[in-house]
Parts: structure tokens; C-alpha cells; sequence
């Protein structure tokens, strides 16, 4: 699948899921190049039918996205739950568990979601697996002493990364913490993985999203398919 493609198929899931949005809700608005044609298509609403609501969101790109549409965003503790929250993905398995944190907001993601009513995921068809681990898992880890962090995910075997930017500077997050990406290739036991990963001193947060998600709506050439969690 090309760029063209996949882009096709993103704007797709995207659109679909604006649908979810009723005047008058609260609304988690994810991260990525997916959800950046999901907030497009809200910012027509909002524009061109007046639609109304509040906007939670998972990183300040798309709190400036959103804000110039017109769309009213708060702060996480201002509001008291949040109906649903649409983010993107980078992977995501039959028993509905994925891989997010691509876009570096895996931190500021698990929060909104923790706090949300309902999840629903936009994907195209490339980010749909039979097992996770592709995808270089995302690690949040405070910059104090990251070396060691490192030097104890090698020792694990997890073929760990420093997460650079085009200029070779150390990505940093919203919170200005670092990302480590583990190379794992196969993530055959993903609890026992993020038990680990959260008990590591330094460690914030993992870009393991383990059964959370409700509802995934994935971007496909026949039209956008749904997958619903009936486990959770
Ligand atoms: C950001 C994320 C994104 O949702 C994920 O990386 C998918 O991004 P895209 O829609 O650009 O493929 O988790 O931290």
C-alpha cells in the first residue's frame, strides 16, 4: 500500500468516526496523522453545521489543530469524565490489544483513555495484526539516568532505542521525558511485558494498551470496517 493509499484509507476511518460526536459531549481527541483528518472533518462540523462540543486532547499539536477550527478544548481535570475519546493506533491484534506512542503522546493517550467512557480506535487496514510487536514498542522514560534504563532493557534482550529526531536531538515528549523504542519484533505475552516495563524505575509509561479499546474502525478499500471488543 503507498502513502496515497493509506492516506485515503486514514481519512476514511477518520470521517467515519466524527459521525460519534453529539452536540453537547465531552471529547478525547487522540494523536497522529489519523487523527489529524478526524479533527478536520469535526472542524467542518463545527463550522458548517454548528455542531458544539469539548475537547480533551492527547498532545498540544492537536490542541492547535482543533483550536483553530473554532473547537473548545479544556484542560483533562477541568471536566469530570469524557463520553469517548478517538485515537489512532500503530498496531492492533484480534483480542484487541495495541501498540500506540508512535506519535511520542503515549503518556498524555493513556490518560485521556483511562478517563473515558468509551475508546474507539481509527486505523487503516495495514495496522490490523495477528501478533504485535512490529511496530518498535514506545517506552516514556524521565531523562535522569535514561542510560541505565537503557542499559537494562538490553540486558533484557528488548533491543532498545533512544528515540532521535531528523537532527539526531533526543525526542522529547509533552511532559520533556524521553522515548525509548523497543525493537521486540513479537510480542507473544504483552501482560507480562507491561508488568515489567511499569515496575522499571525511570520508566512512565508504555505504549502497551492492553484490552482498553471498545470499538476500532478501520480504514479499508471496500469502506470502513468495525471491530467491536465484546471482552472487556
Ligand atoms: C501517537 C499515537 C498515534 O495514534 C499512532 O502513532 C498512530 O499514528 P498515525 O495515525 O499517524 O499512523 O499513538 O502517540
Amino acid at each position: 500500500m503507498d502513502k496515497a493509499e493509506q492516506d485515503a484509507l486514514k481519512k476514511a476511518a477518520g470521517v467515519e468516526a466524527a459521525k460519534l460526536i453529539e452536540n453537547g459531549m465531552i471529547a478525547g481527541l487522540g494523536t497522529g496523522s489519523t487523527v489529524r483528518f478526524l479533527v478536520d472533518e469535526l472542524g467542518r462540523r463545527v463550522q458548517e453545521e454548528g455542531l458544539e462540543f469539548t475537547g480533551v486532547t492527547t498532545s498540544r499539536r492537536t490542541q492547535e489543530q482543533a483550536e483553530g477550527y473554532g473547537i473548545k478544548i479544556v484542560d483533562i481535570d477541568a471536566v469530570d469524565h469524557i463520553d469517548v475519546t478517538i485515537d489512532g493506533a500503530d498496531e492492533v491484534d484480534r483480542n484487541f490489544n495495541g501498540i500506540k506512542g508512535g506519535g511520542a503522546a503515549l503518556l498524555w493517550e493513556k490518560i485521556v483513555a483511562t478517563n473515558s467512557n468509551r475508546i474507539v480506535w481509527i486505523v487503516d487496514e495495514s495496522k490490523v495484526v495477528e501478533t504485535i510487536g512490529k511496530f518498535p514498542l514506545p517506552v516514556e522514560v524521565i531523562p535522569f539516568g535514561a542510560g541505565h534504563v537503557i542499559k537494562r532493557f538490553e540486558e533484557r534482550g528488548y533491543k532498545p532505542v533512544l528515540r532521535k529526531d531528523a537532527e539526531g536531538k533526543e525526542v522529547r515528549t509533552d511532559e520533556n521525558n524521553y522515548v525509548v523504542d523497543l525493537h521486540l519484533d513479537m510480542i507473544e505475552h504483552p501482560e507480562d511485558l507491561a508488568e515489567d516495563l511499569i515496575n522499571t524505575v525511570g520508566v512512565v509509561e508504555h505504549g502497551l494498551f492492553l484490552n482498553m479499546v471498545d470499538t476500532v474502525i478501520v480504514g479499508n478499500p471496500n469502506g470502513p470496517r468495525v471491530m467491536t471488543n465484546s471482552n472487556k
